[in-house]
């Protein structure tokens, strides 16, 4: 009889392996994993392909009446892909161009009560692992599980180039360096949830963990708070 399901939230800044953290923890456990980053993404390629003005209020909320987000399980590649109105934009989203704009997406109110509205009903059931800015604060503050990651800024610089250049040799670090600190910086002092640590989250800093060590880690705090199993669970 397995444990009854928590939810797991985890935050941190870009390239804390927040992702990598999430996915493997929902394959062991045969939880959901939800990468919340990626919503705010595609709704901003969808801000660009449709030159929506974002300074404009009713143009936002147009925008927002026109936009379905699904994940889709890729049986080829065992991982949910994001689908913006039944397109699967995983191709797209991770651009720089998407990159440079989608915090101050994720800034504006109407687009982060969308989001957020849908990612609370996923969470329903439980049993999902959902990874992001304001998961812990304010999606699911009631999370069984929440962890704040971080790492060495130059760590996360140097994984972000790795991954990013695989699909783009014209890219620099200095580039990737840039970008990261200003998502930071954005996330972080926003007015609409900020980015920050919930005073119930663990700190969980990564730089000189190897992803085995992390991953055992987490999973005795996982064994920790699942309930215990009832007769009828
Ligand atoms: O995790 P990521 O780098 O793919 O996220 C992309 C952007 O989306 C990030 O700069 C901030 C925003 N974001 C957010 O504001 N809230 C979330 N829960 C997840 C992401």
């Amino acid at each position: 009889m397995s444990a009854p399901k928590i939810i797991i939230a985890i935050d941190g800044y870009s390239s804390c392996g927040k992702s990598t953290l999430a996915k493997e923890l929902a394959r062991r456990l045969e939880y959901n994993y939800v990468d919340s980053g990626a919503m705010y993404r595609a709704i901003t390629l969808y801000f660009l392909r449709n030159q929506v003005d974002i300074s404009d209020h009713s143009k936002v909320l147009d925008a927002i009446a026109n936009i379905n987000l699904s994940f889709v399980f890729n049986d080829q590649d065992q991982r949910s892909d994001i689908h913006l109105n039944d397109e699967n934009v995983e191709p797209y989203i991770r651009d720089m161009i998407v990159s440079e704009k989608v915090s101050e997406v994720a800034a504006i109110r109407e687009v982060r009560s969308f989001a957020v509205g849908q990612q609370k009903r996923m969470g329903r059931k439980k049993g999902i692992v959902m990874d992001g800015r304001d998961i812990g604060t304010a999606v699911f503050p009631d999370a069984e599980l929440k962890i704040f990651m971080t790492a060495d800024p130059e760590v996360r610089v140097m994984r972000r180039f790795k991954e990013m250049y695989a699909v783009n040799n014209h890219i620099s670090i200095d580039e990737v360096r840039h970008n990261l600190e200003l998502r930071d910086y954005i996330d972080s002092t926003r007015e609409e949830s900020p980015l920050h640590r919930a005073a119930d989250a663990l700190l969980l800093d990564n730089s000189g963990l190897t992803r085995e060590k992390q991953f055992d880690l987490v999973l005795g705090w996982v064994k920790d708070r699942e309930p215990a199993t009832t007769p009828n669970s």
